[in-house]
């Protein structure tokens, strides 16, 4: 089975095919999978000026994108006619901004008609879920697919528009457990960022200065130390906005006692707003799991490229004696291959919405 998954929830235009194969074997049948392309259009350029994703310029470039991205798609997965070769499209249908995943799905629907193949629409943080099931691309690969019924799995979703954990017991069957009250946690990455001056996006440029810190090497008479909002709250919530603030005022404040915001400071800064953010993650994260019974912890979402974040997170699981797993660089940002595996393990579940049309939900929720 060939799937082409479509993505145009914020400011990435992306395609992808996969290919699912099952096998009849002796005792057990299994299926192996590959991702034949993979093509994302960035615009982050486009919004940089902004600072932030301008939802109508975003349509704007999908729309103006979208036909050249689809012919990638299907000349890097080496499909010529795609009436015989594709069997099915899956597309995100929330949640992202309205207006750029209205360019998305109308794509799908005109192709779905023209071509008469069933449209599947796709929950976006459920396509960050099932990114850790995705191999690298060109590699046919098991597909190991965990039943755990009774032994759920938690998933920490972090992205520039979520925070949330999310209990699954399988295919379709999530449970909303906590999520940010303000900011999500990619948003304060990218907002702390600019108040630093490192641009846009901002989060992989604060965490590469965040790893220049030495702590002996600071030059500060008293180490900085943010807050870690609600690490104690009985809940399993968030909210990032008051850390952001929080570095708002520690910058206000050395610049009156007449610091200078040099190298080595922007780099203690970027080192302490990280570790606050990540303490708070990882310790609510395991809290999670254990009232939660969780057996597997899985990561995904942008943020989950965040190199101290894997390792701490991964660490702190695998002292509890949990199964861990967090999705390959490659897909941890948005991506169409991670919708369109979640449109075949949707169509296996029989949660197809092609008897259904697809609608827009910018306020998707599971
Ligand atoms: O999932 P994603 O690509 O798009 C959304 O659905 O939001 O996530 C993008 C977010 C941005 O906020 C970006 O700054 C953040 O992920 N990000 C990172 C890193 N790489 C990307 N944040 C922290 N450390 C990173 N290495
Ligand atoms: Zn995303």
């Amino acid at each position: 089975m060939k799937i082409l998954g479509i993505e145009t929830s914020c400011d990435d235009t992306a395609m992808a095919v996969i290919e699912v194969q099952s096998e009849k074997r002796k005792v057990k049948s299994g299926e192996k999978i590959m991702v034949s392309s993979n093509i994302i259009s960035s615009q982050v350029k486009l919004h940089a000026k902004y600072g932030g994703v301008v939802p109508n310029l975003a349509a704007r470039e999908h729309a103006k994108n979208i036909g050249h991205v689809f012919d990638l798609a299907l000349e890097k997965a080496g499909i010529k006619n795609f009436k015989k070769e594709i069997d099915a499209i899956a597309v995100t249908r929330g949640p992202g901004l309205g207006p750029a995943l209205l360019v998305g799905i109308s794509f799908a629907k005109t192709i779905s008609w023209i071509y008469k193949k069933p449209l599947i629409g796709v929950n976006h943080l459920e396509g960050h879920i099932y990114s850790n099931w995705l191999p690298p691309i060109g590699i046919n690969s098991n597909l190991k697919f965990l039943i755990f019924k009774k032994e759920p799995a938690l998933n920490l979703i972090v992205s520039g528009g979520h925070t949330e954990l999310v209990l699954m017991r399988g295919i379709g069957d999530y449970k909303l457990i906590g999520e940010t009250l303000d900011d999500a946690v990619g948003e304060a990455f990218d907002k702390v960022a600019r108040l630093l001056g490192l641009g846009y996006p901002g989060g992989p440029a604060l965490a590469q200065r965040a790893s220049k810190f030495k702590v002996e090497s600071s030059k500060l008479k008293v180490p900085i130390l943010f807050p870690r909002p609600m690490i104690h709250s009985k809940d399993y919530n968030f909210s990032f906005s008051g850390l952001k603030t929080a570095v708002l005022y520690k910058i206000r404040d050395l610049k009156n006692a007449g610091a200078v915001l040099t190298d080595s400071v922007v780099n203690e800064i970027a080192h302490a707003f990280q570790e606050a953010a990540i303490d708070v993650l990882i310790t609510k994260t395991i809290r999670a799991a254990r009232k939660f019974n969780a057996k597997s912890i899985f990561l995904s979402g942008g943020v989950s490229a965040n190199k101290l974040l894997r390792e701490r997170l991964e660490k702190a699981v695998r002292k509890h004696g949990l199964n861990y797993s967090q999705p390959p660089l490659a897909y941890t940002g948005d991506n169409a291959a991670m919708i369109a595996i979640a449109g075949y393990f949707n169509c296996k579940k029989n949660r197809r919405d092609s008897l259904k049309p697809v609608q827009m939900d910018a306020n998707l929720t599971f």
